[in-house]
């Protein structure tokens, strides 16, 4: 069986095709970054009209490089939401086209679900019962994974997602866009102890997030601590502090859900699992408990449709499937 999966939900154009038994044939993602960077994160209706004009080259692409027709295809799986309206309505309507046209099954997939799937793609012994932690641009939660195609959300952030305060506190910092990785490079070299911000939370046993309190903070340490120019090495400590406030309450917060769900396996997903110092610390949590940690490679962490087909393999694989091509985008949709 060979699944098209496209991916338009946010900046990133992207299509993809694995086989039923989770092997990647290609997986193509053009990124808008540098579309975006001169206004310091996603403009909606640019995004939609660059998915326009890309989607039909990258899916062509997606197909050529894994060396398939599209008549060759089994099923196609296409992300509906949640995202930005506008973009996720180009990708599914070209899927809806194709799977008309070549009379497919069309699976419907939630992105944060897709992101969860990225885990299998490259660790096969992974499988249910398990925690995920999303931790992206759009989202910060902790679900209990109980099927593949079974959640139960222990708990989500009450404001900004980690990625979101990543991009506005580089910006504070005049770090540029995204703000994630800018901000890794720069901590490198600062001291993560050199600030106390605050670790939202994280009293009792809690298991939503909340970063803005801690955008805020750096907002009025940068104010009133800091005397403008603001040299390297002040920029570093800022960073590396921001960052371990971030990540103390991320590695926390997973510990706490992953033994009130009593499980021994953690997945990481989402485009801040790109991130070194979280993949160090929620490794060394995994030894000290003795739970195994997996992180999808960077490529499959951040947007990408090989996590999308993946994600729809329950579903193409069930004999009873039934799917309407009358389905909606839907920006906001809960898991
Ligand atoms: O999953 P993703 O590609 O898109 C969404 O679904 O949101 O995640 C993008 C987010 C951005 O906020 C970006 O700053 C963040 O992931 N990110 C990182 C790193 N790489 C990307 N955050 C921290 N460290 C990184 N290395
Ligand atoms: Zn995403």
């Amino acid at each position: 069986m060979l699944i098209l999966g496209i991916e338009s939900s946010c900046d990133e154009t992207a299509a993809a095709v694995i086989s039923d038994s989770g092997h990647i044939l290609s997986n193509v993602v053009l990124s808008q970054i540098d579309v975006h960077r001169p206004y310091g994160g996603v403009v909606p209706e640019i995004a939609s009209r660059k998915h326009m004009e890309w989607i039909i080259p990258v899916i062509r692409e997606g197909l050529r490089s894994a060396g398939v027709s599209a008549r060759e295809l089994d099923g196609i799986a296409v992300t509906q939401g949640p995202g930005l309206v506008g973009s996720l309505l180009v990708g599914l309507e070209v899927a809806k086209g194709m799977a008309y046209g070549l009379g497919l099954p069309l699976a419907g997939v939630h992105h944060l679900a897709a992101h969860i799937a990225a885990a299998y793609l490259e660790h096969p012994q992974l499988s249910p019962p398990f925690l995920a932690l999303v931790v992206s641009g759009g989202h910060t939660a902790l679900y209990h994974v109980l099927a593949e195609d079974r959640f139960q959300l222990l708990g989500q952030t009450r404001d900004d997602a980690a990625g979101e305060a990543y991009d506005k506190v580089a910006k504070l910092l005049g770090l540029g866009y995204p703000g994630g990785p800018a901000i890794e490079q720069v901590a490198l070299s600062g001291d993560p102890h050199a600030i106390a911000f605050p670790r939202g939370l994280t009293k009792g046993s809690n298991m939503e997030f909340s970063f803005s309190g801690l955008k805020t903070a750096v907002f009025f340490h940068l104010r009133h601590r800091c005397l403008p120019p603001i040299g390297h090495q002040t920029l570093a400590d800022l960073s590396a502090s921001f960052q371990e406030a971030v990540i103390d309450v991320l590695v926390a917060k997973s510990r706490l859900a992953a033994h009130k769900c009593r499980v021994k396996r953690l997945a990481v997903t989402g485009g801040v699992a790109c991130n070194r110092r979280l993949r160090e610390r929620m490794l060394a949590m995994g030894k000290e408990e003795g739970w195994d940690v997996f992180f999808p490679s960077p490529s499959l962490c951040t947007d990408n449709a090989a996590m999308v087909a993946r994600a729809a393999l329950p579903w193409l694989r069930r004999k009873d499937r039934h799917w309407d091509l009358g389905m909606n985008a839907r920006s906001r949709w809960p898991l």
